[in-house]
């Protein structure tokens, strides 16, 4: 029997995502009705320029007080895609006060403050929903928190952020150099005109923060993730990774400890194999791979950005928020209770590859090797070219921890046989 009381949604941002979602709402109304019991309806749509005309969306529904559109009493449902902390965090927890559940696709707010919008929705009895947050379309928070509840998640190693993959599939591809792959990348609207965000990192450490807490059932913020992003990545990086039969990605890896006692959450360039399924993961496309006990290894791929992706998210978690809303139910709250400690970087355990500008001259190759021997850090293969009296020597390692890797190269960049340390690459996905 369908519901003819239609349930009431708030949409706070009418940008890329929100007037996709809204969109959305209006084209597939009949189906999404059908789905949930009832209709549902837009009641509010807080925007901060109102004169921009917005097909499809009533003028009379828009307003710039989000404050007031979060507070009303008669909404079921607030969909929060302004992004950034405040006034985000505020109109989520004003949202929750007055009865709402939430759908956000704020990925910055959950890994900087995540724990108090978890909290607010325990206390209101709500349901707080971020599929859109981590990697846009492609299923990935539900499968951990609710297909993946029984089992136990050992990893999570993926690429989440679409504009850096692109980046550095054009430096792959055409052997085009950062800057310029960059300048494509915003040419064509996958880079903003501020990328930092992504070129540093701190969209894929925030999306690894929010996997990492719902894999391992442990609160894990912003700070705790390891960060570097890709300027620094060279064409000369990208070519000598394919010498090795690899390629570099930006990686996301949460990771549980061998003996279970910790984790970590990372991100930063790294080779991964050719024959790696992330190796083919081109363009703007995110992959991400979980492991986990019984499961073995899954793979999850699609579009990881843009706006109708992150609205298919958005009003999948709209129409579980309805029918909790409709049965008096709630969907899975935060899960945290294993609160294991987040152990920084140097606890990593990875192989790596090493680039050093070397004199060209007797015993150099010793003097390097035993620096490694003297670190504790096992030699995989060596390989030496020679330019003009010195010499390029590269270095891959076995497994080794990270911070007897930085002592290692500490202690290389002292030792006047070598001129410099061209450049340190994590290889992971062997
Ligand atoms: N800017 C992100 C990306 C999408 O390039 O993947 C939003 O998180």
């Amino acid at each position: 029997m369908m519901r003819t009381r239609p349930l009431k949604v708030a949409l706070l941002g009418c940008g890329v995502v929100g007037s996709e979602v809204a969109r959305i709402m209006t084209t597939h109304a009949d189906d999404l009705a059908a789905r949930i019991g009832a209709p549902v309806e837009l009641a509010g749509v807080a925007v901060r320029r109102p004169d921009r005309v917005r097909e499809g969306i009533d003028p009379a529904l828009v307003t710039t007080d989000a404050q007031a559109l979060a507070k009303r009493a008669d909404i079921d449902v607030v969909i929060e895609v302004i992004g950034g902390i405040e006034p985000a965090r505020t109109l989520i927890t004003t949202a929750f006060e007055n009865g709402a559940s939430v759908v956000t696709a704020n990925k910055a707010l959950l890994a900087e403050d995540g724990s108090t919008l978890h909290e607010a929705a325990e206390k209101h009895g709500a349901d707080l929903f971020y599929e859109a947050a981590v990697a846009a379309a492609i299923p990935l928070v539900r499968p951990l928190r609710e297909s993946l509840a029984g089992d136990k998640v050992n990893r999570v190693l993926g690429i989440v952020n679409g504009t850096t993959n692109f980046i550095l599939d054009r430096m792959d591809t055409n052997g085009a150099g950062y800057g310029e792959a960059l300048d494509e990348a915003t040419a064509l609207g996958y880079a903003e005109a501020d990328p930092t965000a992504d070129v540093e990192g701190f969209d894929a450490a925030a999306k690894a923060a929010i996997l990492a807490g719902i894999a391992f059932h442990t609160r894990v913020r912003l700070d705790d993730v390891h960060r570097e992003g890709l300027t620094e990545v060279t064409a000369a990086d990208i070519a000598s990774a394919r010498r090795m039969g690899c390629t570099v990605k930006l990686l996301a890896i949460c990771e549980r400890a061998a003996d279970g006692r910790s984790v970590t959450a990372r991100v930063h360039p790294a080779m991964i194999p050719l024959s790696h399924p992330l190796a083919n993961v081109r363009e703007a496309y995110n992959a991400v791979f979980v492991e986990s006990d019984a499961a073995g290894q899954l793979m999850f791929y699609g579009p990881g950005a843009g706006g109708a992706p992150t609205a298919s998210a958005v009003l999948g978690d709209l129409v579980a928020a309805c029918r909790n809303k409709l049965n008096g139910a709630r969907g899975p709250g935060e899960s945290a209770y294993a609160q294991l400690p987040v152990s920084p970087m140097g606890d990593v355990v990875t192989r790596y590859h090493i680039s050093l500008d070397v004199a060209d001259k007797p015993g150099v190759l010793a003097q390097v090797a035993t620096v490694f021997a003297e670190h504790g850090v096992s030699i995989d293969t060596v390989r030496q070219q020679g330019k003009d009296g010195d010499a390029w020597l590269v270095v891959v390692t076995h497994r080794a921890a990270d911070a007897a890797l930085s002592a290692t190269v500490e202690a290389l960049r002292k030792l006047d046989t070598v001129r410099g340390v061209a450049s340190i690459m994590r290889v992971e996905g062997e």
